[in-house]
């Protein structure tokens, strides 16, 4: 056996960045949270070959200043924290200074920014890690366009492991839609491969609801119920204001696999066991064997009642109290359950069953049935969109905003 050394800087960066960056999807998930994080109220998602060719995501959030666009892309650098106590209080998607440092080494990133205390803008090119000494100030609106090309170029083996453009842009619309049903405020739009018309795109509106339609589609919205407060309120002596909202699948809605399981903690996405086995719990039994519904159950709690910082994706977090929380989502989804309507009116027996005949074949092309190919897929949630129509919105502007989103690179 060799001896031990310690490695070089860059292999150390190289290994520190698989934990956040594994393929495109990721990439999209860390620059959406900087630009919630930023308070952005549009964001625009724009890809390039499924994420290969390039990932150029902007927002109209706050911006970063001249001084700070360095200090983002060095290790351990937040603007979110500044003591490991912050994290008992913390009202951010991102904590840990990880992600940008990390995009960074493993790929060619282009950053346009500007201020919101700023007159002007600020571009800088870094590449592998290493700032270009290609800074400079430039005109653009208030907010940041990131945009990372040639992921993995300088990681042969990982480059490998990128699939096919269709899966990679299926799991780069999965993320996206993770933020969209929970962030109903913000008006996303993911683009593809140039093309003018977005692939997704929602109204920012607020409403949850509407928000499931854009990703989803109508004929999924139709199928589920608000989630509502327990009928008594759940008897906890440790946790005060524990809520619970969102919408649940009826019955009728099911799934052979866990993916329409959207569970979030204060607005963050989790992989959630214990609320998966609650969500379940509360249907009785309603669900049958192997099969899972559709939900967006979103759960508020203190933030010192849950530990954010044990999974390198923040997708895992661990609960102080899990008994209560346990009860508190059972309660919501059984409560809500007993109330609805679930049994159809006579006479409509017929005309539900072509309904469902459509909406199941919609649903095939939407999830990918066995005989529909991914980009199908895409091409029919791109037609529900037109379709369906996502009636315009005038939206309020203030004093010198365009009103629109400039998502093109400063020049
Ligand atoms: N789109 C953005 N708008 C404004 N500021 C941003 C944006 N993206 C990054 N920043 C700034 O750069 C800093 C570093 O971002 P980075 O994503 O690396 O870390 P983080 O979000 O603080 O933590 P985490 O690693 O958990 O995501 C942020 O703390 C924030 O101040
Ligand atoms: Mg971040």
């Amino acid at each position: 056996m060799r001896g031990i050394f310690v490695l070089e800087e860059q292999t150390i960066s190289k290994i520190a960045a698989g934990e956040v960056v594994d393929r495109p999807a990721s990439v999209v998930k860390e620059l959406i949270e900087n630009s919630i994080d930023a308070g952005c109220r549009r964001v625009a998602v724009e890809i390039g070959k499924g994420g290969r060719d390039y990932i150029r995501v902007t927002d109209d959030g706050c911006g970063i200043s001249e001084e700070d666009v360095e200090t983002a892309f060095e290790k351990h650098a937040t603007s979110k924290i500044t003591r490991i106590e912050d994290l008992a209080a913390l009202q951010t998607l991102g904590f840990r200074g990880e992600a940008l440092p990390s995009i960074a080494a493993v790929s060619r990133i282009e950053l346009s920014t500007r201020h919101e205390s700023e007159g002007f803008g600020t571009y800088m090119r870094v590449e592998g890690g290493v700032e270009l000494k290609e800074r400079r100030r430039i005109t653009r609106a208030v907010g940041t366009t990131i945009e990372v090309k040639s992921l993995f170029y300088n990681l042969p083996a990982r480059i490998g492991t990128i699939k096919s453009e269709s899966t990679e842009l299926r799991h780069i619309m999965d993320v996206c839609i993770n933020y969209v049903v929970i962030y109903p405020e913000i008006k996303f739009e993911l683009f593809h491969d140039e093309k003018e018309k977005p692939i997704m795109s929602t109204l920012g509106n607020g409403e949850m609801l509407d928000a499931i339609v854009n990703a989803y589609g109508s004929s999924i919205a139709r199928e589920l119920i608000e989630l509502n407060e327990p009928d008594s309120p759940v008897a906890s002596s440790h946790i005060v204001g524990i809520q619970v909202g969102g919408y649940i699948s009826k019955p009728a809605l099911v799934y052979g696999t866990k993916r329409h399981l959207h569970t979030y903690v204060n607005r963050r996405f989790v992989r959630s066991e214990l609320m998966n086995k609650a969500i379940r719990r509360g249907y009785g039994t309603l669900l049958a064997k192997y099969t899972h519904p559709f939900v967006v159950v979103a759960l508020y709690i203190e933030p010192g009642e849950i530990n954010v910082n044990i999974h390198p994706k923040k997708h895992e977090i661990s609960f102080y109290h899990p008994t209560e929380v346990f009860h508190a989502i059972v309660e919501s989804v059984s409560a809500t359950l007993r109330h609805a309507d679930l049994i159809p009116e006579v006479g409509d027996v017929e005309k539900e069953k072509t309904r469902e005949a459509t909406a199941g074949a919609e649903r095939a092309k939407l999830f990918g049935g066995p005989d529909v190919g991914r980009w199908e897929a895409i091409e029919a949630l791109q037609t529900s969109f037109q379709t369906e129509g996502t009636p315009e919105i005038s939206e309020s502007r203030a004093e010198g905003d365009s009103g629109s989103l400039d998502i093109r690179p400063a020049p």
